[in-house]
């Protein structure tokens, strides 16, 4: 069994799984503390981290129908997120497993992502390209030969010897290659600050698809970063087109064509989301699509990404919503899968706020 704990944002989160199989994944979400500034405060979302991490990891653990000596091994993401919120989730993680002198298993967050895939129900076999798309990350991966298991209880000697002089943390390169990542902002940053700027609320995608129910996908032009011809994306060009149209437009106007903007801000995003997948998956390598992050509870990019594996002759994995938005039980999956470190050689390791630091790491 392996305990997970993820506060790399704005989510409490603390799981147990057994294998594939998820025993609890407890969430406890502070959107609403963070509602009234437009955004994640850093510093308000490690208060509340503090606050809520003893509870969640016992209710996790609980639901579980478990305890922390039966544990073998606590996962914990270390990067990239949010420092402070970061903190947090490793040093009760590292207190947690020292306290038993369990191994710890420094978890990517966007491994993490990636793994929700393989949970059940349907745990999905590589060889897929995995759109993970959210509010800190947007990132195309083809994923290969990922499972390579360390199951059953860890030697402790065995580990020790594998990480003695460690003074790192993620202990493998991940297991994926990153096809394409993006240049400025996130998608779900982009679905947020497009919120925002229409006067929409956060968090953003889901405010911005209720609006755009109602409106035309066709009403506005907006960009669509496309020129060059590699799997990148970018999202800042189309925020800006956004302030400049707000700008022109009366404010009555806004007012009046709020679900038009949204519905077309929203198409411009799923295009190039799809348009990057579509790139990638024409080489024919990738039988399955999986997405990932926040951004995938998004109707049309859900119902677009169909299209495409409908066009293409390739299977669409979509996990459930509780294991696209951040969750505990992803980051022990990634941990099935990532060396462990043995007590307590973790004990020095520190969180990265970037993904550049965790992989140079
Ligand atoms: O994965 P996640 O919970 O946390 C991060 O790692 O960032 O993703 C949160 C992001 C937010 O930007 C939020 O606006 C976006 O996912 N999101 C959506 C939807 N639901 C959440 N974006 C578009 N459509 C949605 N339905
Ligand atoms: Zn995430």
């Amino acid at each position: 069994m392996i305990l997970g704990l993820e506060t790399s944002c704005d989510d409490t989160c603390a799981a147990v799984i057994d294998e594939a199989r998820i025993l609890s994944n407890v969430v406890s979400s502070q959107a609403a503390f963070h509602e009234r500034y437009g955004g994640v405060v850093p510093e308000v979302a490690s208060r509340h981290h503090l606050e809520l991490v003893n509870a969640v990891v016992a209710a996790a653990l609980d639901q579980a129908e478990t305890g922390l000596a039966e544990v073998d091994r606590v996962a914990v993401t270390q990067g990239p997120g949010l420092i402070g919120a970061l903190l947090v989730g490793l040093s009760s993680a590292k207190a947690l497993a020292a306290a038993h002198r369990k191994p710890l298993v420094p978890v990517d967050h966007l491994h993490g992502h990636v793994a929700a895939n393989f949970l059940v129900p349907d745990p999905l076999e590589p060889p897929f390209l995995c759109l993970i798309a959210s509010g800190g990350h947007t990132m195309l991966a083809g994923v290969r030969d990922y499972r390579r298991p360390r199951g059953g209880r860890v030697n402790a000697r065995v580990l020790r010897r594998r990480s003695r002089g460690a003074t790192r943390s993620m202990s493998e390169q991940p297991p994926f290659d990153v096809l394409g990542q993006t240049l400025d902002d996130a998608a779900g940053e982009a679905f947020d600050k497009g919120a925002r700027l229409l006067g929409l609320g956060y968090p953003g995608g889901p405010a911005i698809q209720a609006a755009a129910e109602r409106g035309d996908p066709e009403a506005f032009e907006f960009p669509v970063a496309m020129s060059e011809r590699g799997l990148d994306f970018s999202f800042s060009g189309l925020k800006t087109a956004l302030v400049y149209k707000v700008r022109d437009l009366h404010p009555d106007e806004v007012e009046l064509r709020r679900a038009d903007l949204a519905a077309s801000f929203q198409r411009a995003i799923t295009h190039q989301l799809v348009a990057k997948l579509r790139r990638a998956a024409q080489t024919r390598e990738w039988p399955a699509i999986a997405l990932g992050g926040g951004v995938a509870a998004n109707a049309e990019l859900r119902g677009r990404t169909q299209a495409l594996c409908d066009e293409l002759g390739l299977r669409l994995k979509l996990v459930p919503i509780s294991l696209c938005t951040d969750n505990a039980a992803m980051i022990a999956s990634a941990a099935r899968f990532t060396e462990p470190i043995a007590y307590p050689d973790y004990l020095s390791f520190d969180a990265f706020a970037t993904g550049d630091a965790v992989r140079a790491a």
